[in-house]
């Protein structure tokens, strides 16, 4: 499985590429604005920063804007991916962008069919968002079991969008979508983080420090 930041902030992008773990980065315009300042000169130090793709979002409500935008992102840097919102003018956009060679990221997909719509418009990332539908009593993870089931039922056949869990909360939504094979999960730096932790961990470590010290005098 592969680990994205689900960020625009590089300190976070620095410290989880020193631990080995940083295979992309997705941002969106939330994301952009927490980090304020120039957003081109940001974009473009999120690309430098990482070696794998970086998703920047465009924004726009017709397919001629989406694309208008997608072609000015991906000269911030040769990893740009372009996160197109999942629409009718979206999808559009994406079949486009794809002949014109340029990787997308469907965004704000909430159901199977959304899923299955975007991977036939060529997309080549899907990013089921899971914790905004837990946040309404639904369950995200369902849909990224059904996602993986539908891209697994036609395999081979001219759909290769690979699945980025998205609107992660917490590990087990980390664990959850490795089980189901999920191709991707995107993080925020707080989550990657809590991935590390556990209770036994820590105290299995004091004892271990404590012991050694004592052997020491
Ligand atoms: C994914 O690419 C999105 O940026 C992100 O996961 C949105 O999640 P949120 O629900 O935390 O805003």
């Amino acid at each position: 499985m592969q680990f994205f930041l689900d960020t625009a902030n590089l300190a976070e992008m620095r410290a989880a590429k020193a631990w080995g773990l940083l295979d992309g980065v997705t941002t969106n315009p939330t994301l952009m604005a927490r980090e304020g300042g120039d957003w081109r000169a940001v974009m473009q130090a999120i690309c430098r920063e990482v070696e794998g793709p970086v998703s920047l979002e465009a924004v726009g409500d017709t397919a001629d804007e989406l694309i208008a935008m997608g072609l000015d992102l991906v000269r911030n840097g040769p990893n740009v991916v372009v996160k197109i919102p999942m629409t009718p003018e979206g999808l559009k956009a994406v079949r486009v962008l794809r002949s014109k060679g340029v990787d997308t990221n469907v965004t704000l997909v909430f159901s199977p069919m959304q899923a299955l719509l975007a991977a036939k418009a060529g997309a080549s990332f899907i990013s089921p968002f899971v914790g905004r539908l837990d946040g309404l009593s639904q369950d995200g993870m369902q849909l990224v079991a059904d996602i993986m089931a539908i891209l697994r039922n036609y395999a081979g056949m001219g759909m290769d969008a690979r699945v980025i869990v998205a609107s992660v909360r917490h590990p087990r939504h980390v664990a959850e979508a490795a089980l189901m094979g999920a191709h991707v999960a995107t993080v925020p730096f707080s989550v990657l983080r809590q991935m590390f932790d556990h209770p036994l961990t820590t105290a299995g470590l004091e004892t271990f420090n404590k012991d050694w010290a004592a052997l020491n005098g």
